[in-house]
């Protein structure tokens, strides 16, 4: 299991110092959380953030873009940095475009889907991702709590890449706790976004990502 830091919750005084210390603490990746008001009822930061904190670290970045027409975006965020560019199903008219859009400038595509929507949506997409991102939470924010039927999700969605012999990655976003972690590895999960269980008042990173990395033994299957 992966973990990966949502940057959104760090310390945006401090971004340099809190992305050594996440990687100084066991981060394997870190997630940023691109909003643009309108895909999601938030706004975060644009390619610059992503430009900034490139140098800070050798952590592969991935960049989940919560934005309308994706496509406007994907050539900046590649050129700043990221490493996996991860668009909502429900945000672009012609995925596969998208998509390709994407491996065109050597970044790992992913395919990030909202809690209701259907596995149908990959169906036939699953071929030109390395990843699909299974959200817990209605995009836009931290802190929120996670939806149960995402497990239901995670697991079919397992059993769909493993049928067809695909190496994706699922990447499980939103309301990770530590004590949900054996239910989302068993299902299938191989990555697990932290927000606000990683950046928690008064703990370290170290403790609050092993806490997060200690429950993955208690996973079965
Ligand atoms: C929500 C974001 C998530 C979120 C994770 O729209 O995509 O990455 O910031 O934070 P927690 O783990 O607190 O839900
Ligand atoms: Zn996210």
């Amino acid at each position: 299991m992966k973990i990966a830091p949502s940057i959104i919750c760090a310390d945006v005084t401090r971004l340099g110092e809190e992305i050594r210390d996440l990687e100084a603490a066991g981060a394997d990746l870190l997630h940023f959380d691109i909003m643009d008001g309108m895909f999601v009822p938030n706004i975060t930061f644009g390619p610059f953030l992503v430009e900034a904190l490139r140098d800070e670290t050798d952590l592969p970045f991935l960049v989940h873009l919560m934005i309308q027409e994706p496509d406007r975006y994907i050539e900046k965020f590649a050129i700043s940095g990221a490493n996996i560019i991860s668009v909502h199903a429900e945000s672009t008219q012609h995925l596969h475009r998208t998509l390709q859009m994407i491996r065109t400038f050597d970044v790992f595509p992913g395919v990030a889907l909202n809690p209701t929507t259907p596995l149908t949506f990959v169906d036939y997409v699953l071929e030109f991702v390395d990843l699909v991102s299974v959200m817990g939470v209605n995009p836009g924010f931290a802190g929120q709590a996670f939806i149960p039927s995402v497990l239901r999700k995670i697991r079919a969605l397992r059993d769909m890449i493993d049928m067809r012999g695909l190496d994706v990655k699922i990447e499980v976003d939103g309301g990770m706790r530590p004590d949900l972690v054996p239910d989302v590895v068993s299902a299938g999960a191989d990555i697990v976004v932290g927000g606000a269980s990683i950046f928690v008042p008064g703990t370290d990173y170290a403790e609050s990502i092993g806490r997060l990395r200690a429950r993955q033994q208690q996973a079965v299957g």
